[in-house]
């Protein structure tokens, strides 16, 4: 294992779901202690054991895990008081993230890292607006693998996070630029917009897609199947996002999209989408 330092204090993420208890699980895996903070117990509680359960499988990997603690949204100033990262991980609903952000710029002591794990909005969009009192080291780090500024974040802050996330085990990149939507998910985006585009000409159908794209391309998935996994209404959401911020997106694909979903078509959640399915594979989509 590669040697890295480590910086003293601790890293806080906000919010214990899917995706903050992954975090909390990669972020601890190199000495350093992670609290997780939520206002549900149960997700708390939850993401402890779903750490621990990752750990007794990798167990027999050479790892220094550290500590996790738990702690509730009330606390929040003592908890951040040793961070030197805090990410928000906070359902993707701007005026949450907004709020949230508002308030770890408040609360976090001047040289702690703010990041946004925001799947669709980029740190421009999240801060526009706010009132901050240092925004200079806000920025966006999507899953711990695109880490994006805005135009003011402080270039050593996004070195500094690209060196910790590689060293805690992600494969991170940098987004040079602000963007709409990260690196990868713009490509993904294009992938599933003129997928739907295809498909509602008629041109060919899921399955021919699927076929022709896992031949090509020698992926395990084809981009309806993997649309499903996420979800059609969260594919939705995201496309709805780009036509908000961008023009020329064609609006064939969202009206496919919202043809599917009012016939009850969400993908693998409810058991039907381009397929049927009748058990919830065990999956981590990249949305
Ligand atoms: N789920 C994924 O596979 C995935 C992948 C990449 C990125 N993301 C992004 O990560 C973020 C979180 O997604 P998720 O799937 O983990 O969501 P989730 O709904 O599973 O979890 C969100 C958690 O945040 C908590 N929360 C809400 N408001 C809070 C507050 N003010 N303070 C503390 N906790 C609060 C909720 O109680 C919940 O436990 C989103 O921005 C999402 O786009 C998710």
């Amino acid at each position: 294992m590669e040697h890295f330092q480590r910086l003293p204090g601790s890293i806080v993420i906000i919010g214990a779901g899917t995706q903050g208890r992954r975090l909390a699980y990669m972020w601890s895996s190199r000495g350093g202690s992670v609290s997780l903070v939520d206002f549900q117990e149960q997700q708390l509680h939850d993401s402890v054991q779903y750490v621990q359960r990752l750990r007794d499988i990798h167990a027999d990997r050479e790892k220094s895990w550290g500590e996790i603690g738990i702690s509730y949204p009330n606390s929040l100033k003592t908890t951040l008081k040793d961070a030197w990262l805090v990410m928000e991980c906070v359902p993707e609903i701007l005026l949450l993230k907004q709020k949230v952000i508002a308030q770890l710029d408040d609360l976090a002591p001047e040289g702690t890292i703010i990041a946004s794990n925001s799947s669709s909005y980029g740190i421009s969009e999240v801060i526009e607006g706010l009132q901050l009192k240092n925004k200079k080291r806000v920025l966006s780090a999507h899953c711990s693998i695109e880490i994006m500024g805005h135009k003011d974040t402080n270039p050593s802050l996004i070195t500094l996070l690209l060196e910790q996330s590689k060293a805690h085990g992600f494969s991170p990149f940098h987004v040079r630029k602000s963007s709409i939507g990260y690196i990868y998910n713009r490509i993904w985006a294009a992938i599933k917009r003129e997928t739907l585009l295809a498909l509602s000409e008629g041109v060919c159908t899921p399955q021919e897609i699927d076929a022709i794209f896992k031949d090509v391309l020698k992926t395990p998935k084809g981009p309806c199947e993997q649309m499903d996994v996420v979800g059609l209404d969260v594919v939705l959401d995201i496309e709805n996002h780009y036509a908000e911020s961008r023009s020329g997106i064609p609006t064939e694909p969202r009206e496919y999209l919202r043809n599917m979903i009012q016939y009850g078509r969400l993908g693998v959640k409810n058991g039907q989408g381009f397929y049927k399915y009748t058990d919830a594979p065990n999956q981590m989509p990249r949305i």
